[in-house]
């Protein structure tokens, strides 16, 4: 089935989630991260992400803005960093986070071939309007889409099928598109194409499902969109 349908995870696929400590380490008052900045992100990314998980196995949701200042809670203290100030500085850039260069040409690129697109996150509503709004490409989405309407997190089920359930369309005419290897597995195993944006050259997750392809960034995607 040709692909009609390119939807993107939010977190690290369009919005560069580093960019927040990055931004935040440049600025002359917040010296105590300039050196760590780049293991506070890290630290932050990936407790963010195990909460998520853990708050879905334990049945105990919650929104995942929470779950990021816990995340960023945690990333702080493992490195040292108690800052208030800092605190409510970094959040405030991750409630604005900057897409990647490639991003706005790569969307309008999708649009002029007649394709839809999306956002599927763990993202709230209104976490993923201030990113959309802060990195301009709103122009060029035709749905953002919410975890939050089901009231769990990735790589459940019940998430993928928002995308069937607001487009109307097969599984197999979905391209999905992640940066994370185990979101872009679990929407193998669910039926879409996917392509795994790996940037930083990770190893492949060991899970039961592959990623059809895998991309060092988002150039080539409206080729295999149309491919
Ligand atoms: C998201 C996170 C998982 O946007 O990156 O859903």
């Amino acid at each position: 089935m040709a692909i009609t349908t390119c939807v993107f995870d939010a977190y690290g696929t369009l919005f560069d989630v580093a960019a927040a400590a990055r931004k935040a380490a440049a600025r002359p008052d917040n010296f105590e991260i300039s050196k760590n900045w780049a293991k506070l992100a890290n630290d932050w990314r990936l407790k963010q992400l195990q909460y998520s998980w853990l708050r879905v196995i334990t049945d105990a949701h919650t929104d995942f803005w929470e779950v990021t200042q816990n995340g960023l809670d945690w990333a702080m203290e493992a490195n040292g960093v108690s800052d208030t100030r800092l605190r409510a500085e970094l959040l405030e850039l991750y409630w604005n986070l900057e897409a990647y260069p490639e991003v706005p040409k790569m969307l309008a690129d999708l649009k002029d071939a007649g394709l839809q697109t999306a956002i599927l996150s763990n993202g709230s509503p209104d976490m993923l309007e201030g990113a959309v709004s802060s990195a301009g490409v709103g122009d060029h989405l035709d749905a953002v889409l919410s975890v939050e309407s089901v009231g769990i997190f990735k790589p459940d089920r019940r998430i993928y099928d928002l995308v069937g359930g607001h487009f109307n369309c097969a599984a197999d005419e979905v391209l999905f598109v992640s940066s994370n290897g185990w979101d872009a597995a679990a929407a193998s195993g669910y039926g879409f194409t996917t392509a795994w944006v790996n940037r930083s050259g990770e190893p492949m997750d060991r899970l039961p499902w592959t990623p059809q392809h895998q991309l060092t960034n988002l150039v080539d995607i409206p080729v295999l969109a149309r491919a």
